[in-house]
């Protein structure tokens, strides 16, 4: 029987849940620190990270806020993100197995939800957004970081057809534009939006999903043939015919749940 493209995430990220653990792109919080000013955390609060992998940015919510769920859809990505949390000696993170489309959690249960560099592998991303709405209080904040392609259909097709081929779990990333509609549409108010270049060591970046090498010759030939404008937008190093790095776009959203008490 085939696979539903939940299964296929479990079983994805399940064989390589250490090295988002230990990946170098996620440790890195250049983003984070964006992110938690946007949220203004403060230590009374309950927050929610949604698709928490190896529970980056759950150890460091932990630091700036009262109490943190961190939850996924992988259980050994989960024992991965408990381990971080052991490190950072963060004993105030409780772990929980969620869909992001379906949230086990009652309605407006958090302060503040976070989901950082995975809304690219929901399937319905618009239903995630919604279920973060619903679980934030009136008046609460939702964060949001993830990968986004730009507005040219070519660029838009070369990283999404390049990331793909590297991760099947890969749904989509989107244009800020459709980013700006999915929030809408769930009801959120946007209060700040910013963005950032990410650049990503190759080597690393193409072995993290655990693809055969094979398929990691094929991702790396598609980035060696990239037309100029490719080349140039993603920042694409080459040398001695071998790809070193290259750079994508985090956007970063901080929108509000409307209601509340009123601002003073
Ligand atoms: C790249 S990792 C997330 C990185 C992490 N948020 C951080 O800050 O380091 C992507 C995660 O999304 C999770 N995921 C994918 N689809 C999901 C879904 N529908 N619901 C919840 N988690 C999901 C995967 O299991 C994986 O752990």
């Amino acid at each position: 029987m085939p696979l539903s493209e939940k299964e296929r995430t479990r079983a994805q990220f399940g064989r390589v849940a250490s090295k988002y653990r230990c990946s170098a792109d996620h440790t890195d919080v250049e983003d984070l620190d964006l992110l938690f000013t946007g949220l203004a955390l403060d230590p009374a609060h309950r927050v929610l990270d949604v698709a928490t992998g190896g529970g980056h940015t759950a150890a460091a919510l932990a630091e700036r806020s009262g109490r943190v769920v961190a939850s996924d859809l992988t259980p050994s990505m989960l024992r991965e993100a408990r381990l971080l949390a052991a490190e950072r000696r963060a004993g105030n993170v409780v772990f929980a197995a969620a869909d992001a489309e379906a949230l086990p959690f009652r309605d407006a249960a958090f302060d503040r939800v976070t989901c950082r560099i995975a809304p690219h592998h929901f399937p319905d991303v618009r239903s995630a957004l919604s279920e973060m709405a619903r679980v934030t209080r009136p008046g609460g904040r939702i964060g949001i970081i993830d990968s986004v392609v730009p507005g040219d259909p070519a660029l838009d097709a070369f990283l999404n057809g390049v990331e793909k081929v590297r991760d099947p779990s890969h749904v989509r990333s989107y244009r800020v534009e459709e980013w700006v509609e999915f929030l809408a549409g769930a009801g959120l108010l946007l209060q700040q939006a910013a963005s950032l270049w990410k650049t990503h060591a190759f080597p690393e970046w193409v072995a993290r999903t655990g693809r055969p090498k094979a398929v990691q010759w094929e991702v790396e030939t598609i980035f060696l043939s990239a037309f100029p404008l490719a080349r140039e937008t993603f920042r694409i190093v080459a040398e001695g015919g071998r790809i070193v790095s290259y750079s994508d776009e985090k956007a970063i959203f901080i929108a509000k749940k409307p209601g509340g008490a009123p601002a003073r």
